[in-house]
């Protein structure tokens, strides 16, 4: 284990997922399911489709209200707060399905998510509106767009958009950063990309990642819990996740 990922684990947790049920009439999406990360640390979140991922990222998110169970963040309970609650509280998300503002241009979509969050008043002043600025022109450079920025989000490709969705979660500067499928339909170049600005972007934040793409995953998360039928059958390293064998059962051989 490397010393970032000791000194990681060691580290108060910034969001912690307790006993976490979801049930949709009938279905139980969610069983009792738990994850943590901590600052600095990159957690994966793996399962075969239809486990409960999105759900369990939606409950943490406060999009779906949890049937039981209790979400905190940075220590306080916010279970049942409102999802604009969760977001000042430090929590940002990039959901599966993408949600750009596709006729704004790439620059206006991460002032349009820095504005969500600040007071208006805020941005009246013009210390505020230079760090929104300087925020902008900074993800823009990390995620190679800034040739696109005047660009409308419809002309980018679908790996830009994604990438400027992830943006747009990072402009809040959140603590606690929940991507879901952040790699779907992208290039392998694309994926290295994302991987590294994720990487990047541990420095001050923890970051919960739901992917399909083992490969990403592994070389990215300090640690792997895997969801099979709404609950958390293992949490380990990703060689202590490969190593296991209700894994190898459960999921590694159903992909
Ligand atoms: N709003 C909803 N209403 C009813 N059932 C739902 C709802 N959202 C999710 N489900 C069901 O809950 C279960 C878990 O779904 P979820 O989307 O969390 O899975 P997932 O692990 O994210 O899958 P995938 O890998 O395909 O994205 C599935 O059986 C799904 O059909
Ligand atoms: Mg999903």
């Amino acid at each position: 284990m490397s010393e970032a990922v000791t000194s990681a684990a060691s580290a108060a947790p910034v969001l912690v997922a307790r006993d976490i049920r979801k049930v949709f009439g009938a279905l139980v999406a969610l069983d009792g399911a738990e994850v943590s990360v901590a600052k600095g640390e990159i957690v994966g979140l793996i399962g075969p489709n239809g486990s409960g991922k999105s759900t369990l990222l939606h409950v943490i998110s406060g999009r779906t209200p949890a049937t039981g169970g209790t979400v905190t963040l940075g220590g306080r309970d916010v279970t049942r707060a409102k999802p604009s609650d969760r977001i000042r509280a430090g929590l940002s998300i990039k959901f599966q399905l993408a949600r750009v503002y596709l006729d704004q241009t790439v620059a206006d979509n991460l002032l349009l998510a820095i504005q969500s969050q600040a007071p208006l008043v805020s941005l009246m002043l013009s210390r505020s509106r230079a760090a929104a600025a300087s925020t902008i022109d900074e993800l823009l450079e990390g995620f190679h767009l800034t040739h696109a920025r005047s660009q409308l989000a419809r002309e980018l490709s679908h790996g830009e958009q994604q990438w400027l969705e992830i943006a747009m979660a990072m402009a809040l500067k959140p603590t606690v950063l929940l991507l879901d499928e952040p790699t779907a339909g992208m290039s392998r170049e694309e994926r290295l990309a994302t991987g590294e600005r994720i990487r990047a972007a541990r420095e001050r934040c923890g970051v919960l990642i739901v992917e399909h793409d083992l490969d990403f995953i592994r070389g990215l998360c300090d640690r792997i819990s895997v969801l099979h039928q709404g609950k958390i059958i293992a949490s380990g390293t990703p060689a202590q996740i490969e190593a296991d064998p209700r894994v190898q059962e459960v999921y590694l051989t159903r992909v």
